[in-house]
C-alpha cells in the first residue's frame, strides 16, 4: 500500500511537476506579455483619461511588431573613409525590399532616371540603377505597383515610368507645382504594408554608385508601414484630385505624431518613432509638419546637433521677390547660445550650390567663441571626381539630409531651406531611443559614427571668415 502509494505520488509529482512547469512557462510568457505591455502602452489608465488633445486622438494600441532597422548608404564610386562605419548599400537594401515584396509596392518619388539613356551617358555605374529598374518592371507584373511622382516637364525624361506602366504599374502624377508652388520630392517605399524605406537618394542610379545618400529601411514593421502608407495615400489622392482637401478625410489622419510617437521595439530597443510631413498643407490631423519636428528636436538637444545636408539657406530659395526666413537658423543659435549646445553643419559644395549659401554659413560660423562656450561649427564636404567622372551630370555631392542630437536620430527628404517645408512635399522618420537600456547600438549612436566619419575625413574642409571657395570646391 505503502509502496503503491509511493509509485502512485511518484507518477503522480511527475504528472503534476510537468503541470507545474507548463504553468510557469505560461505564467511566465504571460508576465512577459504584460511587461512588455507596460513597456510599449503609454501611461493612460481609464480611471484618469489623459487630457484629450485638441484633435481628439489618442494613440491606438501599441505596435506589437518587433521591427529591424537598417541604416543603408550609397557611397560614391571611388571614396574611402578610414573608418570601420560602414552600412549597407542603398543598391542592396532595394534589391531585398523587392525580393521580400508579395503583394504591394508603393513609391513615392521626385524624378525617374534610373538608366544611362535618361542621363545619355555610357556609365558602367549606372548599371545598379538599370538592375533596379528591370526587377521594378518584373514586379509591376505580379504585384501591386504604385508610383506617386512628381508631375514631370517635358524635358524631363519619361522613359522609366512609362516602361513601369507598361508593365503593370499604376502611376500617379502629382502636380504640386500648381497645388502648392513646390515640388513632391518625397523618397520612401511602402513594401507589403510591412516595410518601409525612406531617406535621401532619388530614383536615379546616380543615387546609387555617384552621389553620396543616407536612408533606414525598417522591416517587418506594419505599424509604422501603415503610417507611413497614410501619406503615400494623401500623394496618391493629390494625383487623382488634383486639389488639396481642406481639412483631409479622417482615413488621413494620424494618432502618431512629436506628442505621441508610436512606441515599439526597433532592434529590440524600446523606441518612439513618429513620420513628419511637409508642406503643412498635406498634413493630415495629427501630423505634426516636418518644420516642427526639425525645431523640436533641435530645442530638445542637451549637448549636440550634428546637421548633414545638401543645402542650407536661411532663405525662400525659390520665391520672388526674395525672402529671408530664419526658422531653423534661429533655434541653432539659440541652442548654442542659451544652452551651451554644440552645433556642427556638413554642408555640400558643388558647381551647382548657391553662392549665397556661403554667406549665411559664414554668418552661422561665426558664432564661435571658445571663452564663451559658444561652438558653431561649418564644414563643407566636397566628393572629388576625376575628369570622366566631371562629366556625369548632376552627380559627385554629398546629397544627405539628417540631424542627430545627443537624443534624437532625424533622415529626412528635404533641403534645408525654407521652401522645402512651406510648399514642397517631403518627409522624414524621427527616432528617439532615450529610454533604451539595450546593448544593441541605438540608430542615434550609428548615425553619430557616420556623421563623424564624415566630418573627420579629409572630403571636408573647415568653413570659416578667410575660406576662399574657389579653393574649396
Ligand atoms: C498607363 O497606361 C495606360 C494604358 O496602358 C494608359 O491609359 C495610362 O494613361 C498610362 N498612365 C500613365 C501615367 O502613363
Ligand atoms: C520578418 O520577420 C520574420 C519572422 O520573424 C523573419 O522570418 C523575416 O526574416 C523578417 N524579415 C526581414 C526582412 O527581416
Ligand atoms: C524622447 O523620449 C524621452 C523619454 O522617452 C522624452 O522625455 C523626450 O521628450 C523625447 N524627445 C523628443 C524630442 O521627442
Ligand atoms: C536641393 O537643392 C539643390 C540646389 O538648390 C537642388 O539642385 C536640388 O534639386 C534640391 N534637391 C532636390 C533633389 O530637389
Ligand atoms: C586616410 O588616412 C590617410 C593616412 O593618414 C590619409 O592619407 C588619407 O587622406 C585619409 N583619407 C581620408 C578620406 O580621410
Amino acid at each position: 500500500m505503502h509502496v503503491e502509494w509511493r509509485r502512485r505520488d511518484n507518477r503522480q509529482i511527475h504528472l503534476y511537476s510537468r503541470y507545474v512547469m507548463a504553468l510557469a512557462t505560461v505564467t511566465t510568457v504571460l508576465l512577459a506579455a504584460m511587461a512588455l505591455y507596460n513597456l510599449l502602452t503609454p501611461r493612460v489608465s481609464s480611471s484618469h483619461p489623459a487630457p484629450s488633445s485638441s484633435l481628439h486622438l489618442s494613440p491606438a494600441e501599441s505596435c506589437s511588431d518587433s521591427c529591424r532597422i537598417v541604416l543603408v548608404e550609397s557611397i560614391p564610386e571611388g571614396l574611402e573613409f578610414n573608418s570601420s562605419t560602414t552600412h549597407p548599400s542603398i543598391f542592396q537594401s532595394w534589391l531585398s525590399l523587392m525580393a521580400e515584396a508579395r503583394s504591394s509596392l508603393n513609391i513615392a518619388s521626385f524624378y525617374w532616371t534610373l538608366t544611362n539613356q535618361d542621363t545619355g551617358t555610357h556609365e558602367p555605374t549606372a548599371y545598379q540603377g538599370e538592375t533596379i529598374l528591370t526587377k521594378l518592371a518584373e514586379l509591376s507584373g505580379t504585384l501591386s505597383v504604385r508610383i506617386a511622382v512628381n508631375t514631370p516637364q517635358d524635358s524631363q525624361p519619361q522613359r522609366d515610368l512609362t516602361l513601369l506602366n507598361h508593365s503593370g504599374a499604376d502611376i500617379r502624377t502629382v502636380n504640386m507645382r500648381q497645388l502648392t508652388s513646390g515640388v513632391l520630392h518625397t523618397k520612401f517605399w511602402v513594401v507589403d504594408k510591412k516595410h518601409v524605406y525612406i531617406g535621401s537618394a532619388n530614383m536615379d542610379w546616380r543615387s546609387l554608385t555617384q552621389v553620396k545618400e543616407l536612408a533606414a529601411v525598417v522591416y517587418n514593421c506594419s505599424s509604422l508601414a501603415a503610417d507611413l502608407g497614410k501619406i503615400f495615400e494623401a500623394y496618391w489622392f493629390l494625383g487623382e484630385s488634383q486639389s488639396i482637401p481642406s481639412p483631409w478625410p479622417a482615413s488621413f489622419s494620424t494618432f502618431y505624431n512629436k506628442d505621441t510617437p508610436l512606441q515599439l521595439l526597433l532592434n529590440n530597443t524600446p523606441s518612439s518613432v513618429y513620420l513628419s510631413s511637409s508642406p503643412p498643407s498635406v498634413c493630415a490631423a495629427g501630423r505634426t509638419p516636418d518644420l516642427q519636428s526639425i525645431l523640436s528636436v533641435i530645442e530638445d538637444a542637451q549637448s549636440f546637433i550634428y546637421i548633414a545636408v545638401m543645402n542650407y539657406l536661411p532663405t525662400m530659395e525659390f520665391s520672388h521677390p526674395k525672402r529671408y526666413w530664419a526658422d531653423i537658423d534661429t533655434q541653432l543659435r539659440r541652442a548654442a547660445y542659451e544652452k551651451k549646445v554644440e552645433v556642427r553643419l556638413l554642408i555640400s559644395c558643388w558647381n551647382s550650390t548657391p553662392p549665397v549659401m556661403f554667406s549665411f554659413l559664414k554668418s552661422l560660423a561665426s558664432v564661435y567663441d571658445p571663452k564663451h562656450n559658444l561652438d558653431i561649427q561649418v564644414r563643407l564636404f566636397v566628393v572629388p571626381a576625376s575628369p570622366k567622372q566631371k562629366e556625369i551630370p548632376f552627380a559627385r555631392v554629398n546629397h544627405n539630409k539628417y540631424m542627430v542630437t545627443d537624443k534624437i536620430a532625424y533622415i529626412g527628404t528635404s533641403n534645408w531651406s525654407g521652401d522645402y517645408f512651406a510648399n514642397t512635399a517631403g518627409s522624414a522618420l524621427v527616432v528617439n531611443q532615450t529610454a533604451s537600456q539595450s546593448l544593441e547600438p541605438t540608430v542615434q549612436s550609428q548615425l553619430k559614427a557616420v556623421f563623424e566619419r564624415d566630418w573627420s575625413s579629409d572630403y571636408s574642409t573647415p568653413l570659416t571668415q578667410l575660406t576662399n571657395l574657389k579653393d574649396v570646391c
